[in-house]
């Protein structure tokens, strides 16, 4: 079984019985005129199709007593005319054996299909809220409709998605090697880019970097848009505009990674423009390096993902304090400055996220099932990114040295039987790495 059919049958299980599951894929979307952006598919849809077309549905069927379990899909007609001006598509027919579907039919019947496959069905399983360019009231009505004749329309509906997102957050072996490409292709991308910065250079010129490296090993795209964040930019933590010179002393922030195969990769390294750290620099960038080491050490099965922001909220609150960008005698001892969150002025951000098809993946972080839903504990096969970081914006009482300096470090890792595997390990990180990799240049 192919990984896409393994999961359609993984889904069909945990159905009841006889009922159907309606997921689409994502529209094609306008950018200006008659152009339109670069398309992308549903990330739910590819999970368990394998599919990348537009205008495609999935339908499942679930087993009921003698019946057993289908899995259709609807996808564009083979159409020689259109394959001359946009390329290759693969038609029902070839999508059903590649793909390994039971029944395949065009896209364009799917709305009188639909009417057929819900009559006489208990339940339907579908996005609630997130598909509207599906006609599912339209079928539903059709299907009323034919209630005189003693057809019976669905009377349950649940939530497809809640479903998915729990297989999502449990990556299985081919989602893993996936990934582990993305994480690959992202650092082999960051190292390139850090060895050909200079200062003077725009932060366009080193984005430049980023993307060669990614598309000339097969990744298709950005896995979202990419920071090169110069100087005091570093601190601004969605900055995108990557437009400013680089200039002699400064650091420079790179927060980028890669889709490959519809998985993304997520890393922020942070070095000198001209290949040395000055000594403030390099004093928070240890500290930042601790509390990843840190937050890297809580990754383990069976350990709350709370507690990975917690170990990296002390290392870095205990370095504030040290280093006087905290004061003591204002915020008091360290459990003090935990607890006020006092060092939320230089660490805003958390030091994660569920990593997958999408940057910031699907998978709740919290154990619903418990009353005061407690921090969810880390499972084999979880993916998540470890991005600690410190953003020393000029204020009153801050030492001057360290006005400007952000600094991020993110890693990304699966969760395995014993601790964590780190994906994203070929690009420098250390001091002596990132001086040594850029020296070399
Ligand atoms: N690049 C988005 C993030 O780090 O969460
Ligand atoms: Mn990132
Ligand atoms: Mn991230």
């Amino acid at each position: 079984m192919t990984p896409y059919a393994d999961r359609r049958a993984r889904v069909l299980a945990q159905m009841q019985p006889g009922a159907v599951a309606v997921l689409g894929t994502a529209p094609e979307v306008t950018r200006n005129g008659d152009s339109e952006y670069a398309y992308r598919h549903d990330s739910y849809f590819y999970y368990l199709s394998g599919f990348a077309e537009p205008e495609s549905c999935i339908v499942l069927v679930a087993a009921l007593g003698e019946r057993t379990a289908r899995a259709i899909l609807f996808c564009r007609a083979k159409n020689p005319d259109h394959e001359i001006w946009d390329g290759f598509r693969y038609g029902p027919d070839a999508a059903r054996t590649t793909f390994g579907f039971d029944e395949a039919y065009p896209f364009d019947e799917l709305d009188a299909r639909m009417v057929g496959i819900l009559s006489n069905v208990p339940a339907l399983y579908y996005a609630l809220g997130a598909q509207p360019d599906l006609q599912v009231a339209g079928w539903l009505n059709a299907v009323r409709a034919l209630g005189r004749t003693g057809v019976t329309a669905p009377a349950t509906m649940h939530h497809l998605l809640a479903l998915l997102d729990e297989m999502r957050l449990l990556k299985d072996a081919h989602e893993v090697g996936l990934m582990a490409r993305a994480g690959a292709i992202s650092a082999a991308a960051h190292a390139r880019a850090m060895r050909a910065t200079r200062p003077g250079m725009l932060e366009y010129e080193i984005e430049a970097e980023l993307l060669y490296e990614f598309r000339r090993n097969g990744a298709q795209a950005p896995a979202y848009s990419s920071i090169v964040a110069s100087g005091p930019n570093a601190c601004v933590l969605h900055y995108n505009a990557n437009n400013r010179r680089v200039l002699e002393g400064e650091l420079v922030l790179i927060d980028a990674g890669c889709e490959f195969d519809g998985y993304a990769g997520d890393i922020t390294r942070t070095y000198p423009a001209n290949g040395r750290f000055t000594s403030p620099q390099r004093t928070l960038y240890e500290l930042v390096l601790r509390a990843q080491a840190a937050a890297l050490a809580a990754v383990k099965p069976g350990q709350p993902y709370s507690g990975i922001h917690d170990a990296a909220v002390r290392v870095l609150t205990e370095g504030m304090l040290d280093l006087g960008l905290l004061d003591k005698r204002k915020v008091g001892t360290l459990d003090d400055a935990i607890g006020t969150r006092a060092f939320a002025q230089f660490y805003m951000h958390g030091t994660g996220h569920w990593l997958g098809m999408d940057v910031h993946d699907v998978g709740v972080y919290r154990d619903v099932s418990q009353a005061d839903k407690p921090s969810r504990a880390l499972q084999p096969g979880m993916a998540l990114t470890v991005e600690p970081g410190i953003y020393v914006r000029p204020a009153e009482g801050v030492p001057e040295q360290y006005w400007h300096i952000g600094i991020r470090i993110e890693d990304d890792v699966i969760v395995t039987d014993t601790g964590a595997r780190i994906l994203t390990n070929g690009v420098p990180k250390d001091v002596a790495e990132i001086e040594a990799w850029m020296k070399a240049a």
